[in-house]
C-alpha cells in the first residue's frame, strides 16, 4: 500500500514524458539473419526517431500478423544501420515471441514502439573505459562503443572490452569490437574460447593494474551483482543495463519493478532504467 502510493504520481509524470518522446510505427524487416544456434540480427527500416536513439535505450516489439503472444517484448538497440536506414536488434531465441520473430522474413513488417528508457550517460574525454558484456548482454554495448568512437568522446585506445559467454557458440560481436580497433578480452565458462573463468575475473585484474574512470555493463544479474561489488570496492563509477520482464514498457503496469538501494523503494526498469548507476540497485 505504502509502495503504491509513493510511486503513483511519479509514474504519471513518466507517462506524460514517454508520450512526448516515443512513437509507434510499423517497420519493414530488411534482414533477419541467423548467427549461430539461437542468435539472430534483425534489421528494421524505421523513422528518424528510432535512429536517434541513444545507447542503452530499447524498443518494444510486436509481430503485426500474429495474435500470440499479444504483449510487446523489449529489445535494446544494437546498431544504427549504415546510411541511417534503420536500426538493428541482436536477439536470442528463448521462448514463444523470439521463436516467432526468428521466422519473420525480409520485407515483412513488425510493430515497434520507442525509443524508450534512459540509456548510458556519456561524459566526454574519458581516458579509460571498461565495457563488460555477458552473453546477449552485448546487444546494447556494441552500439555504445560505436557511439563513443563516432562522437569522439574517447579514442579506441581508451576502451577495453570484456566479453564473457558460456561457450564459443555464445560469444557475440567479438569481430565487431576488434574491427573498431578495441582491445578485447574473452572468457568462456567451458574454456572453448579465451580464458576459462568468469568475465569478472579479468575485469578485476585489469582494474587493479590501472583503474578505469567508468565501467559500462550488461549481462546476467549474477555478473552485474559481482561487478557492482568490484566497482564499490575500487570506487569506480559503474553503469549497468538491467533486465526485467516487461508488459508495457511505458510505466503503466508496474511489472518491471526492481528494488532500489533504499529499502522499500522500487525502481521501474522501463522508465527509471534500464541503465542504472550500480549503487542505486539492491541485488
Ligand atoms: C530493457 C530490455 C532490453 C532487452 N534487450 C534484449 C536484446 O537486445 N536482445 C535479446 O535477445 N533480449 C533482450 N531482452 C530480453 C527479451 O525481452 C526477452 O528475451 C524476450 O522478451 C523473451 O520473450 P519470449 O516470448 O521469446 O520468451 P518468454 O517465453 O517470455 O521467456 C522465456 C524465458 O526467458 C525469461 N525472460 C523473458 N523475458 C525476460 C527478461 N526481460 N529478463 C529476464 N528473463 C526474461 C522468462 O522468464 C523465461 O524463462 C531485453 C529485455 C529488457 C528488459
Ligand atoms: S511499468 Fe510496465 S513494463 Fe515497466
Amino acid at each position: 500500500m505504502h509502495r503504491e502510493s509513493n510511486h503513483q504520481p511519479k509514474i504519471m509524470n513518466h507517462e506524460i514524458r514517454r508520450g512526448m518522446n516515443m512513437i509507434m510505427e510499423k517497420a519493414q524487416v530488411l534482414w533477419n539473419k541467423k548467427l549461430g544456434a539461437s542468435y539472430y540480427r534483425i534489421g528494421l527500416n524505421c523513422s528518424r526517431k528510432f535512429i536517434s536513439a541513444s545507447p542503452g535505450q530499447f524498443l518494444m516489439l510486436r509481430l503485426t500478423d500474429r495474435t500470440s503472444p499479444l504483449l510487446r517484448r523489449p529489445f535494446s538497440v544494437h546498431r544504427i544501420i549504415e546510411g541511417e536506414k534503420g536500426i538493428e536488434i541482436l536477439y536470442r531465441v528463448v521462448g514463444e515471441f523470439t521463436g516467432r520473430l526468428s521466422e519473420v522474413k525480409d520485407g515483412e513488417w513488425v510493430d515497434i514502439m520507442g525509443p524508450l528508457g534512459n540509456g548510458f550517460s556519456l561524459p566526454e574525454n574519458i581516458r579509460r573505459i571498461f565495457i563488460v558484456a555477458g552473453g546477449i548482454g552485448v546487444a546494447p554495448l556494441l552500439f555504445l562503443a560505436t557511439h563513443i568512437l563516432e562522437k569522439k568522446m574517447a579514442g579506441s585506445s581508451n576502451i577495453k572490452v570484456f566479453l564473457g559467454a558460456r561457450s564459443k557458440e555464445d560469444l557475440l560481436c567479438m569481430d565487431n569490437f576488434i574491427n573498431l580497433g578495441l582491445d578485447v578480452m574473452i572468457t568462456t565458462d567451458d574454456g572453448s574460447e579465451g580464458e576459462t573463468c568468469l568475465i569478472t575475473n579479468p575485469v578485476e585484474a585489469s582494474l587493479k593494474e590501472k583503474q578505469p574512470e567508468v565501467i559500462y555493463a550488461c549481462g546476467p544479474s549474477g555478473m552485474l551483482k559481482c561487478l557492482a561489488g568490484i566497482a564499490e570496492t575500487y570506487k569506480v563509477p559503474c553503469q549497468i543495463s538491467t533486465e526485467s520482464v516487461m508488459a508495457c514498457g511505458i510505466g503503466a503496469c508496474l511489472g518491471c519493478a526492481i528494488e532500489g538501494k533504499d529499502e522499500g523503494r522500487y525502481l521501474h526498469v522501463c522508465m527509471d532504467g534500464p541503465v542504472f548507476d550500480s549503487r542505486d540497485i539492491r541485488f
